[in-house]
């Protein structure tokens, strides 16, 4: 795991990875790829743990997960500091998941003045670790907002990987995502890895190239190679309850998904 941080942290020795699937764009496919990604993982056998840290919960449902015990999901944690660790469902694609609730949503309302709220997710992530010996990379679904939770998976994070889709509008929300991840490396006195990847690339479309162009010019070698087509398969498979390799494994959105793990792994990203 690479990391150029300046101060000690209390629990420096771990050796897996905290990745933030962020962007503060609703719909570029961070629940997409949250989904597909830890799924591919868990394929590789490295028994990934997703959290879905939004009030719309769709990582969830996309899990296939309609119904948990009401107190177990995401907001028990902020809102009773449940622990972690109990809460984790064994999903059936082998991703360990704690869920998130709509009541989520009020976390921003009821926290946002605690002092140390924000450190509370790297804290939480932290002791579960420890209460379940996690060895594998932990996903976390971030919500389109920069409010707490979203604070909360940065500081937990140690690399922040980036879905952009290929459009005018996403693109030009990547501007405002560096400032805002610019300013918060100057705050906690460390850099976060970096990796951006093309979602709902449509080759037909001309824009979708410019997009291409303006992103390898912005991040150089932190863009992907791997970019992921726009795709029925990847649109359909939450219907089911599914990821895109157990409801579709020889669609385009299957192959991109299963490049970019590989990508991802193959250049140290997480592991
Ligand atoms: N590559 C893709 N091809 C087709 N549909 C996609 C793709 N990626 C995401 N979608 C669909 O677009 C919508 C938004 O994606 P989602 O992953 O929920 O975005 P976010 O989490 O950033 O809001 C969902 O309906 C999803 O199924
Ligand atoms: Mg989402």
């Amino acid at each position: 795991m690479r990391r150029r941080c300046n101060a000690p942290r209390p629990d420096a020795n771990r050796t897996l990875s905290v990745i933030a699937v962020f962007n503060q764009k609703g719909g570029v496919g961070k629940t997409t790829t949250t989904l597909n990604v830890s799924v591919a993982v868990a394929k590789r056998g490295l028994a990934p743990v997703a959290i879905d840290l939004d009030p719309q919960a769709h990582l969830t449902l996309a899990f296939g997960i309609r119904a948990f015990a009401k107190g177990d999901s995401c907001y028990s944690f902020f809102a009773e500091g449940k622990p972690l660790a109990g809460m984790l469902r064994q999903t059936p694609q082998g991703v360990r998941l704690l869920p998130g609730s709509p009541d989520l949503s009020k976390v921003d309302a009821l926290h946002a003045s605690d002092a140390g709220i924000s450190g509370k997710l790297r804290q939480g992530i932290a002791a579960m670790i420890e209460e379940t010996q996690q060895r594998g990379p932990v996903f976390i679904d971030c919500c389109p907002m920069l409010g707490v939770l979203t604070l909360n998976a940065l500081i937990a994070a140690d690399s922040v990987l980036i879905p952009v889709s290929a459009d005018y509008l996403s693109l030009q929300g990547v501007h405002r995502l560096d400032s805002a991840l610019n300013v918060l490396e100057q705050r906690l006195k460390r850099k976060f890895v970096r990796r951006v990847v093309i979602t709902r690339y449509d080759a037909r479309r001309r824009l979708a190239a410019g997009v291409q162009e303006e992103l390898v010019r912005r991040y150089g070698s932190n863009l992907c190679n791997t970019r992921i087509v726009e795709n029925v398969a990847l649109a359909e498979s939450p219907m089911y309850g599914k990821d895109v390799f157990s409801q579709s494994p020889a669609s385009p959105g299957a192959r991109d998904y299963r490049a970019l793990t590989e990508e991802l792994l193959s250049t140290g990203f997480f592991g």
